[in-house]
């Protein structure tokens, strides 16, 4: 599955990059050789990053809880 299309990243590259130290949506794309185009993205990769921080420091992600 790709996270983006304008630059075929797939999931698992993104995971591979952040695995890698990649702490920022754009350096992801830097350490795929691309830069973002559309931007649609970002906010995915961001999360990802983010999942992985919280499962590296032993924490559940944050859920939003509903009302
Ligand atoms: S989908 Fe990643 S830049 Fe467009």
């Amino acid at each position: 599955m790709f996270v983006c299309n304008c630059n075929g990243i797939r999931c698992g590259e993104v995971q591979e990059a952040i695995q890698a130290g990649a702490r920022t949506p754009q350096a992801v794309h830097r350490r795929r050789g691309c830069k973002a185009q559309c931007g649609r993205c970002l906010p995915e990769i961001a999360d990802r990053i983010r999942e992985a921080r919280a499962a590296a420091a032993g924490a559940e992600p944050a859920v939003l809880k509903s009302a």
